[in-house]
Parts: structure tokens; C-alpha cells; sequence
């Protein structure tokens, strides 16, 4: 059983990572952002000197592809120098950090999967800001597993299987991008695989640190995974009526930031290295409209969802952390 200090710990990814950590026997250091901001370096270093972390899951991101061309501070902040300073404190202290980035990193048209040695571009500041933030990381001299992932869809927070769905309920046609390939991939899964590759690192004769891909089998296009969604969504009865799905090219969809064209990610190494399984996506369909549909009555995601709280021990598998104004510490 090791401590694991999770940061963005109420996001998408962080929240299904910290229940993948507890149901792997793990105790768990919940640092929301209201707990714990990554751009203070200060805050940063001593919430994981103090909380005797195993190792920190950096689950924070400024994660909005769009918003992020009018924001580029707050995204370069959250998404560069917020791992900077992560990875100085977890060399500080000696523990690994395993950080989450994306395909964005990748703007070259390889019409392939891309592996880990690929050579990086980014045409948006969210790609950029990422992409400085594992350049940082690798830089600290912490040991790191920085994760690239692509198109995560969840059972928390929003996504694009939760957008298409909301969108369908007042239209019965949609204008969808064609030609943007990537890998669509389910949060769950992405949690366990997260789960694996920390207790991987945990091991004292662990050498294999370094950058890795994770997504959902198989590749697609955005307007392709609107229709599944729909044709999921219909098979379940969430969606009474048919929705027509037009297929646009990027050209035609009205957006700031320049998106990949083709940003598919070769996840061999991760498969080799850790000997985990890649989650076929449209498998993990129904989970998250299910859990759409219980959003929409006012019911958590997640059925018996019983998350780490902010500012008591609940249980003694659960280590919690902190207040809004402080460093994260041990309560
Ligand atoms: N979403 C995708 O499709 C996708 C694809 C590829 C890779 N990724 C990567 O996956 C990771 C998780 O993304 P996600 O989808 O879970 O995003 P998310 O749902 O937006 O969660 C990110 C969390 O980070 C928090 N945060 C933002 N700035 C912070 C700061 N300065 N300090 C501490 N916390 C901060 C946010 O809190 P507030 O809401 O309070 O700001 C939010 O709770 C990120 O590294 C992202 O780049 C995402």
C-alpha cells in the first residue's frame, strides 16, 4: 500500500483516479485546486514534503483546447510551470511524478500513430503549454512517467460524449469535424493504467521511467465518435430520436485553436514496458451516458460515489488533505 498525493483531484482524470488508488488499496492525498494551486512553488513543495507521499499523480491541467488561445497565461502556468514545480519538489523528495499530457504534442501530418521518440510540434497554446510543461519535467531531474493520452471521455466532469449528448436533446442534425484523426479514450481505464504504471515505479529496482502513450483502441474521427455516441445512446433509450450527424471539415468549424490533424498515438511501449491491456473505447460508452443521464437527475456520476472529502479522515484507507487556504497537509 503506498500514499499517493493526487493534484486536480476534482477533474475529470483526478477523480477517477483517486477511486481507482483507494480500490487498489492505496491511501490517497486529495489536493483539489481549491487545496493546492501548482503554480506556487512554495505551496507545492511543502504540501509533498509534509504529506509523506510514495509519489504525486499530477492530474491538474488547464484543459480547455479554446479557451486556452485567449488565456495563454493561466494555460502556460497550470500546464508548464505548474509540472516545473512539481517536478523540482518530487526531486526534492525523491519520489516519482507521473504526469498526464496529450496528443496535442503532435501537429506533424505522420498519417501514423505516433510513438514516444517522434519529434513534438504544437500549432496551439494549450499543445505548447503542455509541451513546455513535460520539457520542464524532464529537465528537473525528478524520476517521472509523463503519460500523453488523447480525447478522454469520463464518467466526472465534461466531455465530448457529455456535449453531443446535451447538444441532441433540442437538434436532430449536428455538424461534426471529419478530418481530424485521433484515439478516443475512456477515463476508467486511463485511471487503472495510471494506478499500474505508479505502483510500477514504486519498485526499488524500477528503471523504466520516461515518456509513454495511452489511449482507447481503435482511431477515429471526431464526427465517427459523435455517431457512436448516438447509436449507443439510442440502443440504451437515452435518445428517442434520430440525430443526423453532418461531417464538416475543420475549415468549416468556427475555432481559435489550431487542432491536429492527425494526433493517433502508438501505445506499444506502454503495452511492453507495463504489460497493460489498450481499452477498445466504444466499450466504455454506456458507463459514461449512464452517468450523463444521473447527472441530469441531479444524482452524482457515480452510483455509491463516496470520493475523498476535503477536510476529514473518513476512513483509515483514506489520508485527506487540507484546507482552501493553505498547503495541502495530512489531517
Ligand atoms: N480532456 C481531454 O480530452 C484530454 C486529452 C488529453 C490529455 N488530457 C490531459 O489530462 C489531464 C487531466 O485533464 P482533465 O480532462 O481531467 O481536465 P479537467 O477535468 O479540466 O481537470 C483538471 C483539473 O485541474 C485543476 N486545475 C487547473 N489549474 C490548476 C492549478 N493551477 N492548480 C491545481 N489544479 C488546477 C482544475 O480545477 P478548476 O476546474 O478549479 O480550474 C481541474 O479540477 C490534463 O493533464 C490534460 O492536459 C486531457
Amino acid at each position: 500500500m503506498a500514499l499517493i498525493l493526487v493534484t486536480g483531484a476534482h477533474g475529470q482524470v483526478g477523480r477517477e483516479v483517486e477511486l481507482a488508488l483507494l480500490k487498489a488499496g492505496h491511501r490517497v492525498v486529495s489536493a483539489p485546486h481549491s487545496a493546492l494551486d501548482i503554480i506556487k512553488p512554495d505551496h507545492v513543495l511543502s504540501a509533498i514534503l509534509d504529506s509523506k507521499a510514495d509519489a504525486v499523480i499530477n492530474a491538474a491541467a488547464y484543459a480547455n483546447v479554446e479557451k486556452a488561445e485567449d488565456e495563454s497565461s493561466l494555460a502556460y502556468s497550470a500546464n508548464a510551470i505548474g509540472p516545473r514545480n512539481l517536478a523540482r519538489a518530487c526531486a526534492q523528495a525523491g519520489i516519482p511524478l507521473i504526469h498526464i499530457s496529450t496528443d496535442y504534442v503532435f501537429a506533424d501530418r505522420k498519417k501514423q500513430p505516433h510513438t514516444e521518440d517522434d519529434p513534438t510540434t504544437t500549432e496551439c497554446i494549450y499543445g505548447k503549454s503542455k509541451l513546455d510543461g513535460e520539457n520542464f519535467i524532464i529537465a528537473s531531474g525528478c524520476k517521472y512517467l509523463i503519460v500523453r493520452t488523447s480525447w478522454l471521455f469520463g464518467r466526472f466532469g465534461r466531455n465530448f460524449v457529455k456535449i453531443m449528448l446535451s447538444m441532441a436533446q433540442e437538434r436532430s442534425e449536428l455538424a461534426v469535424v471529419y478530418d481530424q484523426l485521433g484515439n478516443p479514450t475512456p477515463v476508467r481505464p486511463l485511471a487503472d493504467a495510471l494506478v499500474k504504471i505508479t505502483e510500477a515505479a514504486l519498485a526499488p529496482n524500477f528503471t523504466d521511467f520516461g515518456i509513454y502513450h495511452y489511449c482507447g483502441y481503435q482511431a477515429t474521427s471526431w464526427d465517427e465518435f459523435a455517431r457512436a455516441v448516438f447509436t449507443q445512446a439510442q440502443q440504451m433509450k437515452v435518445l428517442t430520436h434520430e440525430v443526423n450527424v453532418l461531417s464538416i471539415s475543420s475549415n468549416d468549424f468556427k475555432s481559435k485553436a489550431k487542432r491536429p490533424q492527425d494526433s493517433r498515438l502508438d501505445c506499444t511501449k506502454i503495452q511492453q514496458v507495463f504489460g497493460l491491456e489498450i481499452p477498445y473505447w466504444p466499450d466504455y460508452l454506456g458507463e459514461v451516458i449512464t452517468a450523463y443521464v444521473r447527472e441530469g437527475q441531479g444524482l452524482p456520476p457515480v452510483e455509491d460515489y463516496d470520493p475523498p472529502s476535503l477536510t476529514e479522515s473518513t476512513s483509515p484507507e483514506q489520508v485527506l488533505v487540507s484546507n482552501a487556504t493553505g498547503p495541502a497537509r495530512l489531517s
